[in-house]
Parts: C-alpha cells; structure tokens; sequence
C-alpha cells in the first residue's frame, strides 16, 4: 500500500526534478530570493511559470515592503538573473536550510491507553502527558495523531477528540476539544486552526505546544485555569492531513490539499477540508457562539485581523482588535524578541478573497477571527530548523496568554 502510494507520487514528477531514495524532492541548488517588484503582479508571475521558479510568500501590502519570495531552481538562476529584478538572497542552498529541519522523529511511543484495572473504573485515571522532547523535532502525520490521543488521555475528563470532516484523500480532519469546569460545551468558543497549507510545519507543532500547555498548566495557573473555565477550546492542529502528508513523503513546499481541479472556483468551502472546518465553525456559532478564531500560518511573522477583501471596509471593532493584536504581540516579543507585524490583512499582506477570517468576521460571527504568520521573515521561510520549535511555541504562548486575559 505505502509501496503503491509512493509510485504514483513519484511519477508525475517532471524531468530534472531531483529525488531522494525515498521519493522526495530534494532542492539542491535552489536559492531564495526577495523580489521587489513593480506592483506588476501578473508579469512577474509569468515570468515564475517559465522558470519553473516557486512562490514561497508575498506581501503586496505596503507599498515599501512589496515582495514575492521565491525559490529558483539551479538550471534557471541565468535566466532569473537576466531578469534584472531587484533582489534579495535569502538563502543560498534551500536543499542544504531542509537538512536543518531534521528527521521526521517518530513518536516516543508512549502506550498511554488505559488498560486491565482502570479501564473498568468508573472514571479514566489521567495518563501522563507525552514527553515534552514531541517539541525538539518534527513528526510524522500518523504520530501527529498519537500524540493528540495521549494528550486527550492525560486530560481526560476535560477533553475529547474530535473530527471535523474528511479531506479529499479520506482522511479524518482531526482535532481535540478541551474545556473547564463547566463541563463540555458550556462556553463560547476558541477555535483553532493549524497546517491549513500543507508546508507550514511550525504551525501544527506550535498549535499543539499552545494545547499541552493548557492541560500543563490548568491545575497550577490561575490564569490558564480560568480561560479553560470560561471557554471551550477546539483545535485542528492538521487541518490540511493530504497536503500534509504529501510535504513529509514528496513535495516538502507543496501548499494545497491534493483535490485534482479543474478551474478553481476560489469561493469559500470549495475542497472537503474547508467544508469539513467551515462547517464545524458553523456548528460552534451556532451553539455556544466563537470568541476567538485563529487560523495559523507561516512565514512572515504578522498578526492579522479582518479584513482581508477589503483595505477600506471595518470589521466589527476594528479598533480594539488591531490594539488586541499589538498588544499580543509585545508579549511575543518579550519573551526572545521576536517581531510580528500587527494590523489588518488587506492593508499589511495582500487582499485575499474568501479568507477564513473574513468568513469568521462577517458569516459565523467570531468576536476575533485572525490570522498569524509565525516565524520565520524568511531567512529559513517554511523550513524552519527543529530547534525553533519550542522557542516559537514559547513566544505563542505568551502571545496566547495576554489575548486571553485582555480580550
Ligand atoms: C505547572 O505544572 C507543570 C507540570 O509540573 C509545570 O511544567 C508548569 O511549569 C507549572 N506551571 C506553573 C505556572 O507553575
Ligand atoms: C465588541 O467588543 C465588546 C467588548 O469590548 C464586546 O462585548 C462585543 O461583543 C464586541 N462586538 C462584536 C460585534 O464583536
Ligand atoms: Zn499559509
């Protein structure tokens, strides 16, 4: 089966592509490059296609701070350079900043499920948490998995694992629910969203040290006690598994899910996943109504609050969230000096049409729906090294911790 899925991964690749023993690309000799361009967004992307060049990340934002990022194959760096484009080297060998990811590790393989004597006790004594070494190294897709099962079965009489639909491929879009002493369901709702684009490794894993936290810290902080009692935390750290996948045993930059398309439509909830978490979004509205959404994302370092359809059009206090999001991230920045760019999408990145924050602004109504690029500005871009994991999981969490207390 595993054998069968490798060869129709590998044989639509195009000549000159490079692979590993494994079937995955390898980038030798790619470098990445900051564009400045013109504003002239459809020359330039032209001009990718026919380097077979790769869109990392783009700002058409300020007008002092356009750029697209790109990685340039080695047999079109000529080519790339004849352009004359103003540029920026980000990175010389994007096959060698890959290698400073790291093995994907599997997991510890705790057995946490509860077993003989406990298992017919009326109530499920807690397991221990996962060891916190999850968060020193990147994971396969089926220990991302594991691991949120023994989270739940270190809290498990606050928590439960949840399924918001099924990607294209079948997969189930999984998630944890948490919550306080209320009881299940009795609050209004955090919702989070991680690896909406398949390469953003840093945002399943920084998603999932925000959820061990909480059930680190729920007995012994007050403050991490209360947004627990007062809220309902559900969290889809992978809510993109067939693109996921697909990174770890092919194409690490692929961003999308894996449907085949003809002529994309663009409009919300057009692929399996977006239906499956706009619908589960819908579900929340509709019950106990969303305090907070936050979709996570990579690169950029940016918090970003609606819009993203419009640089004009308001949303609902406006005003408070942007010095919500500035706030939040003075208290990232405290903890290693990490900078994030506040304000609203449209304005500081790109206009995007039928962006999830928008969706969760105007259509199921969150009282905060943001969006955060995490680490890095690009130096490392998508593939940041494994030892970023817990220092960006670090800073999230504290960036967390004001908007909980202050919003
Ligand atoms: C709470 O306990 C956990 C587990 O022992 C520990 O990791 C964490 O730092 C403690 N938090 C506080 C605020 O003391
Ligand atoms: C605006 O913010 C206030 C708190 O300052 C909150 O009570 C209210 O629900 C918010 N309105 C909307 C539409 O989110
Ligand atoms: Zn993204």
């Amino acid at each position: 089966m595993r054998f069968l899925r490798a060869v129709c991964f590998i044989a639509p690749l195009v000549a000159g592509v490079q692979v590993d023993r494994r079937g995955r690309e390898v980038y030798h000799g790619y470098k990445v490059f900051r564009v400045l361009t013109d504003g002239d967004t459809a020359d330039f992307e032209a001009q990718l296609e026919s380097l077979s060049a790769i869109e990392l990340s783009r700002n058409r934002g300020h007008i002092d701070t356009q750029h697209f990022d790109i990685a340039v194959p080695p047999e079109s760096l000529d080519a790339f350079h004849a352009l004359n484009y103003e540029a920026e080297t980000l990175t010389e060998d994007l096959g060698a900043d890959i290698a400073l990811e790291g093995e994907l590790e599997p997991f510890p393989g705790l057995e946490t499920s509860v077993s003989g004597a406990n298992a017919n006790a009326k109530v499920a004594a807690a397991a221990a948490l996962p060891s916190f070494s999850w968060f020193s190294a990147y994971h396969p897709y089926a220990d991302h998995l594991t691991f949120l099962k023994s989270l739940q079965a270190a809290f498990p009489s606050n928590s439960e694992l949840i399924t918001a639909g099924t990607s294209f491929e079948g997969r189930a879009i999984q998630g944890i629910h948490l919550w306080g002493s209320g009881g299940k369901a009795s609050k209004p709702a955090i919702y989070y969203h991680g690896n909406v684009h398949a390469r953003e490794w840093i945002t399943s894993m920084t998603v999932e040290y925000i959820t061990y936290q909480l059930i680190n810290n729920y007995n012994n902080d007050t403050a991490v006690k209360a947004v627990l009692d007062n809220y309902d935390f559900y969290i889809l750290p992978i809510v993109n598994p067939d693109g996921f996948v697909y990174t770890q045993t092919t194409t690490r930059l692929w961003r999308k899910n894996r449907q085949t398309r003809s002529g994309t439509t663009g409009a919300p909830g057009d692929t399996p996943e977006n239906t499956g978490i706009r619908t589960y979004g819908d579900k929340l509205g509709a019950g106990k109504g969303i305090k907070l959404y936050i979709d996570w994302h990579s690169y950029g370092q940016y918090i970003l609050t609606p819009y993203g359809y419009s640089c004009s059009a308001k949303a609902p206090n406006q005003s408070r969230q942007d010095t919500l999001a500035k706030n939040v991230g003075a208290a990232i920045a405290q903890v290693h000096g990490t900078r994030f760019t506040t304000g609203q999408t449209c304005s500081t990145l790109y206009a995007t049409a039928g962006g999830s924050n928008d969706y969760f602004t105007d259509v199921t109504p969150a009282e905060l729906a943001w969006a955060i690029e995490l680490r890095d500005t690009g130096t490392n871009g998508f593939t940041l090294p494994a030892n970023q994991i817990i220092p960006s999981g670090e800073e999230s969490w504290a960036g967390q911790k004001y908007l909980w207390a202050n919003f």
